[in-house]
């Protein structure tokens, strides 16, 4: 697969199938986040990968909580014509998905996030690369991670990836969708535009 087709089979998973996915897949995953640019080389990341489904569960109730306390909060100013919705904080990709990819940096080392969002972004392409689904969830609060999993307080998790088969029928980006958002990046001097299509008079 050529690297901007990669790119293209991006699309975010919300129901993961429970189709086991192959081991190794998972290591060249893990693979790719290692050799990402990182602004410090001393500023390694830390990566967990869960797949045993206690604490996947453990994980999800404990997301599910801070993220109904977070939407229930929000919408105290949510008008009333507006019904509450409670598929908003509900996760069931966070038990469903057969991998959990926890990615963690380490906080206060320079360019920590930066790198940690370098790394992360390495993981979501290899996904495709793979042939699997995942999702980016940044959780609201996370010391419920450093509990569950152990880890040390100086690693920050900024990212939850689930990573699987998705459940549901994915449609990627058809190319008019792909013109629009190409178009509404670029401005100013790099106006992007079709092959043939003359350079609009200023
Ligand atoms: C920085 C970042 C943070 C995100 N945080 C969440 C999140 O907390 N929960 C979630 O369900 N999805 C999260 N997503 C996924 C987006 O909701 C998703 O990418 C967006 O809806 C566009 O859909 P697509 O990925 O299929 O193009 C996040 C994505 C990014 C890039």
């Amino acid at each position: 697969m050529n690297f901007f087709d990669i790119i293209k089979k991006h699309q975010s998973v919300s129901r993961f199938s429970n189709k086991a996915v192959p081991k190794d897949k998972i290591d060249r995953i893990v693979k790719a986040a290692s050799q990402s640019n990182n602004g410090n080389s001393k500023a390694a990341i830390k990566i967990v990968v869960v797949s045993n489904p206690k604490k996947k569960q453990d994980i999800r109730l404990a997301a599910e909580k801070v993220e109904k306390a977070y939407y229930y909060g929000a919408a105290a100013n949510r008008p009333e014509s507006e019904p509450a919705n409670d598929s908003a904080w509900q996760m069931p990709f966070l038990e469903e998905a057969p991998y959990l990819v926890v990615v963690c940096g380490p906080s206060g080392q320079p360019y920590w996030a930066a790198s940690t969002w370098l790394a992360l972004g390495n993981i979501l392409l290899a996904t495709n690369k793979e042939g699997l689904g995942s999702r980016c969830y940044t959780p609201t609060m996370a010391t419920y991670l450093h509990r569950i999993l152990n880890i040390p307080p100086k690693f920050m998790p900024i990212a939850i990836v689930p990573v699987g088969y998705s459940a549901e029928e994915l449609f990627p980006s058809v190319k008019p969708e792909e013109e629009r958002l190409l178009k509404s990046l670029f401005t100013g001097r790099y106006v992007w535009r079709k092959e043939g299509e003359e350079k609009s008079p200023k």
